[in-house]
Parts: structure tokens; C-alpha cells; sequence
């Protein structure tokens, strides 16, 4: 029988790669939005609601048998916005799948900065709801909690916009010199995700993803950059105080159009933290899951 499951966050950048792999792997998907869509047939079917509205999380897990929670809040001027989405909206979602009778899988997709919550408002949230979610899970659904680092690809606007200064042989450095970053390519995540359904692991215990580099410096990157566009890359550190008056500014053109803002002085703290390494150890033993694209591959192919 065709397995069905209920995604969240279909309508942003991983959520979309998430639900067109599942439906290239055979899955049926229903897919939660929050606007109004056209019926695009297949095995695809939009459930119009949101992560505030229980009904409409209940018809989103109605006769699915895995929930993947990719939606999730992650730009926002105070701690509230981040709490009220990916906290309060993760508790309703669980509490649909424990009341629908057909859910047995919930993967919520978290963070790497879920490791360290005390950087920032976003890092916080996902590490409150990871410990909400477990708590909450009962004996006969099983969790698995992804912490992927920065993800880039199609559809992706923030790492691109990096990727592409760099090949132009600009690297701006935000953190420490000897910070350590990571990255991970967004088809190698929604293989995962696939990979996850299929593999009959019950491990609450959060893995983390990168693409198979557990870090990278500052100077790698430069390094990289210019073995691909074959010419000098300029590494130039942004002094703190510059990136606060860039986050003021942000903050300000972002009220004015009355929308949330991604740099703030919590996200810079986050942005400038010195470890974010990562290792694909725990999943690719409990999964069998390898990623297949590495950053110096997409720089050279495009892929992003
Ligand atoms: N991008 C990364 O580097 C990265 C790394 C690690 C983890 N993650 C996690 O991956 C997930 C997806 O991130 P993304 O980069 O794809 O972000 P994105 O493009 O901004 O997508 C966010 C998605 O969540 C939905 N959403 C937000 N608030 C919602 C609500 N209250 N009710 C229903 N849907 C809501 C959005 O719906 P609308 O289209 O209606 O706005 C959109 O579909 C997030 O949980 C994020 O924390 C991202």
C-alpha cells in the first residue's frame, strides 16, 4: 500500500524539495498551506490551514501515516515570534498526530543551532521544541529529530547570495577567523528525510547533517573559492559593530514593510558563533544515509 504522509513548510525552500523527493519515492503527500492553492492532482493533495489552527492539522494528518515538520518560523525581531511558530506550532501538530489513529512516524526538522540555544531566539525555540516534542511523544509513535546545518540550494536566497560573492572572489568572514561552518545540500536532506521513512529506526536522540565536511574554516572556504573561479578570493572580516548597524537597518526596513526581519543583533550572535561542525556519524549508522553533494561540487556545478 502507498505510504501517505503529512508535510509541513511545503511551501518554502527544504519543505518543497522534501515533498517532491517523497513524491518521487513513491509517497503520497498532503501538504499544509497557509494560502489558498490550486489542486495540483496526483498523489499531492494541499490542506489549507496553519501550525495556530488545530482543525486544520487534524485534516493535514487525517489518514497519513508519518508526519515530516519542516515548517517553521526563522526570521523574526523578538523571542515571541520564534516561540508562538516553532514551539506552541510543533506541541499542536504532535497533539494531532497522537489523536489521529493512523500516525506511527514524526520527523520534526530542527537545527544544528538547536545545539546551542542560549546564542539566539530561533536557536532557543528549536531546542525547546525538540525537548517539547519528546516529552510529548507516546509509546506508539516514533520520533526522529533532524538538526541540519545551513542547507543551500534551489530556491535557497540567503547562502546563495554568499556563494555567489564568493565565485566573484568576495568571502565576507561574519564569525571568528578560526570559526568552523558547515553546510549541507538540500537534495542530500530531503534523501534523508526518505531515508528516515523507510528505515525502521526508533531514536529520539537528535542527528545532526552536513555534507559529509565537518567543518569548514574561514580560509578553506577562501581556498575553494578560488580553486573554482580560478582567481583571487578577497576574505574580508566584517567588524561586529558594522554588522549591528547593517541589523538596525534590517530591523527598521523590515517594520516598515511590515515584515519579520532575519538580522538581528540575537540572529547576529548565532552568525558569528565559533563551532558549527558537524557529524553525520549517529544518522548515517542508524540510516544508511550518505550525502552525495559537497559544497566545492556545487560551487563548481552551480548547483544552487
Ligand atoms: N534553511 C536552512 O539553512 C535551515 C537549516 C536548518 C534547519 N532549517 C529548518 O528547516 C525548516 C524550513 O526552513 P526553510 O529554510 O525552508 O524556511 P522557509 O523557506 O522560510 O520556509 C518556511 C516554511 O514554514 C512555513 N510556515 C512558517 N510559519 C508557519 C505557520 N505558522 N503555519 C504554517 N506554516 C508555516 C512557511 O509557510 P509560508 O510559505 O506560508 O510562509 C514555509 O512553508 C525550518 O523549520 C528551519 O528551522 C533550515
Amino acid at each position: 500500500m502507498t505510504r501517505t504522509v503529512a508535510v509541513t513548510g511545503v511551501t518554502g525552500f527544504i519543505g518543497k524539495h522534501i515533498a517532491d523527493n517523497l513524491l518521487a519515492c513513491g509517497f503520497k503527500v498532503r501538504g499544509l498551506t497557509r494560502k489558498q492553492r490550486p489542486a495540483p492532482g496526483g498523489n499531492f493533495t494541499w490542506v489549507q490551514g496553519s501550525l495556530e489552527d488545530s482543525d486544520s492539522l487534524a485534516e493535514l494528518v487525517r489518514g497519513a501515516d508519518s508526519v515530516v515538520h519542516c515548517a517553521g518560523q526563522v526570521r523574526g525581531h523578538n523571542e515571541d515570534v520564534f516561540t508562538q511558530c516553532n514551539v506552541n506550532g510543533s506541541l499542536r501538530l504532535m497533539q494531532a498526530a497522537k489523536k489521529s489513529a493512523s500516525c506511527i512516524r514524526f520527523l520534526y526538522i530542527s537545527s544544528l543551532a538547536a545545539r546551542s540555544p542560549e546564542l539566539s531566539w530561533y536557536a532557543k525555540s528549536k531546542y525547546d521544541s525538540e525537548q517539547l516534542l519528546t516529552a510529548l511523544t507516546p509509546r506508539n509513535l516514533s520520533l526522529g529529530i533532524f538538526r541540519p546545518t545551513a542547507v543551500y540550494g534551489p530556491g535557497d536566497k540567503e547562502l546563495k547570495a554568499v556563494f555567489d560573492w564568493l565565485l566573484r572572489g568576495l568571502l565576507p568572514r561574519l564569525g571568528p577567523e578560526h570559526a568552523q561552518l558547515s553546510f549541507l545540500y538540500v537534495s542530500d536532506l530531503a534523501e534523508a528525510v526518505c531515508q528516515w521513512l523507510i528505515s525502521e529506526v526508533h531514536n529520539p536522540v537528535p542527528y545532526e547533517l552536513c555534507d559529509g565536511i565537518p567543518g569548514y574554516s574561514w580560509k578553506q572556504l577562501q581556498e575553494m573559492g578560488s580553486q573554482v573561479r580560478n582567481g583571487r578570493v578577497q576574505l574580508i572580516g566584517i567588524p561586529l559593530p558594522l554588522l549591528k548597524r547593517i541589523a538596525d537597518i534590517s530591523v527598521f526596513a523590515s517594520r516598515l514593510a511590515g515584515k519579520e526581519p532575519m538580522l538581528t543583533y540575537s540572529k547576529i550572535r548565532e552568525l558569528t558563533h565559533d563551532d558549527w561542525s558537524a557529524s553525520n556519524k549517529s544518522v548515517s549508522e542508524d540510516i544508511n544515509w550518505l550525502p552525495k553533494v559537497s559544497l566545492e561540487r556545487a560551487l563548481r556545478e552551480g548547483l544552487f
